[in-house]
């Protein structure tokens, strides 16, 4: 296949579609477009006529392989256009190609804007993509007790200052972690999450923070402010083990040795497994004042840091 991979610093794969697959993209676009006109643009999904796309086909196959079997995370290129609406549309075909787009709020919406709105923050409720907070190291599926097999985050805009994503194998966390194993044990317990802002029903459930795939690849589900939350809400203090373990793993997690960084670019679009790798990213300044909403007939020059978000499962 033709599908371009080159790597970069820290070891990101960084990837690109051949012409001839983003040509088809292209095409599946359009074709998306006219079925789904007066309707929010993430209620349908977008699908490949299997006599048709071949080589996109190939080349989504390849990067869910990189994400499975491979490096687990990856940088796709090429996606930079210059209107939020065709940005939102193309993100949003080629990643309901990729896998199923998963609900990630009470109103059902599939695909999250990211931006500071201005308003409170995490500390006072608020979710992670509404404000310009960095410093949590997180991966999203802490709302949900199963996993999240791909996750999406593509670069609109950035910001006029800092806004690095930060990626932490979960794998170099644990073999850090081997040297304390009481830590690793309690970290092997249930822990109590939340489904902040997932539905109208506040609901807690137990899960471990560690836990291992059926090929013994360490995974991890991981947000301490919503675990503290979480733990409030049960009524279940963290005991001083707990505590003492979540400190252990924050302090690895701190590590530069675990740590990738990249700057996105717009145009770019981080994809990883969700369980294989915890994320954050550095506090950031904007270029305007904050707002609530943004429209779609925007060129995304004029943004403030600007990503759309998505849940995948696997088809
Ligand atoms: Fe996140």
């Amino acid at each position: 296949m033709n599908m371009n991979v080159s790597h970069f610093r820290q070891g990101v794969s960084k990837v690109r579609l051949s012409k001839d697959a983003f040509a088809e993209l292209l095409t599946v676009r359009e074709l998306f477009e006219t079925v789904s006109q007066g309707v929010r643009f993430d209620t349908k999904v977008a699908y490949i006529n299997p006599l048709q796309s071949s080589v996109l086909r190939e080349e989504l196959n390849r990067i869910r392989n990189m994400i499975d079997h491979e490096s687990h995370v990856l940088i796709l290129d090429g996606f930079k256009v210059d209107k939020l609406s065709t940005f939102k549309s193309l993100v949003w075909t080629f990643s309901s190609l990729l896998g199923v787009p998963m609900v990630q709020n009470h109103l059902g919406h599939k695909v999250i804007e990211v931006y500071d709105r201005g308003g409170k923050s995490i500390e006072a409720g608020a979710r992670y993509h509404q404000t310009r907070q960095g410093a949590y190291i997180h991966n999203d599926g802490v709302s949900d007790p199963l996993p999240i097999d791909y996750l999406i985050l593509a670069c609109g805009q950035k910001a006029l200052l800092g806004g690095e994503s930060i990626l932490i194998d979960a794998s170099a966390v644990y073999a850090e972690l081997m040297a304390f194993p009481d830590v690793l044990e309690e970290l092997k317990c249930d822990f109590f999450f939340e489904n902040r802002g997932m539905s109208e029903d506040e609901q807690l459930f137990k899960a471990p923070i560690l836990y291992f795939s059926s090929e013994g690849i360490p995974l991890i589900r991981y947000f301490r402010v919503y675990i503290e939350s979480a733990h409030l809400k049960a009524g279940v203090p963290l005991t001083a083990a707990k505590t003492q373990a979540l400190d252990f793993l924050d302090t690895v997690l701190d590590q530069s040795s675990v740590q990738h960084r990249v700057l996105l670019e717009p145009g770019q679009v981080l994809i990883s497994a969700d369980n294989k790798f915890l994320h954050t990213r550095t506090n950031f300044i904007d270029m305007n004042a904050p707002r609530s909403e943004i429209n779609d007939a925007e060129p995304l020059s004029d943004l403030n840091r600007y990503m759309l978000r998505l849940w995948l499962r696997k088809q």
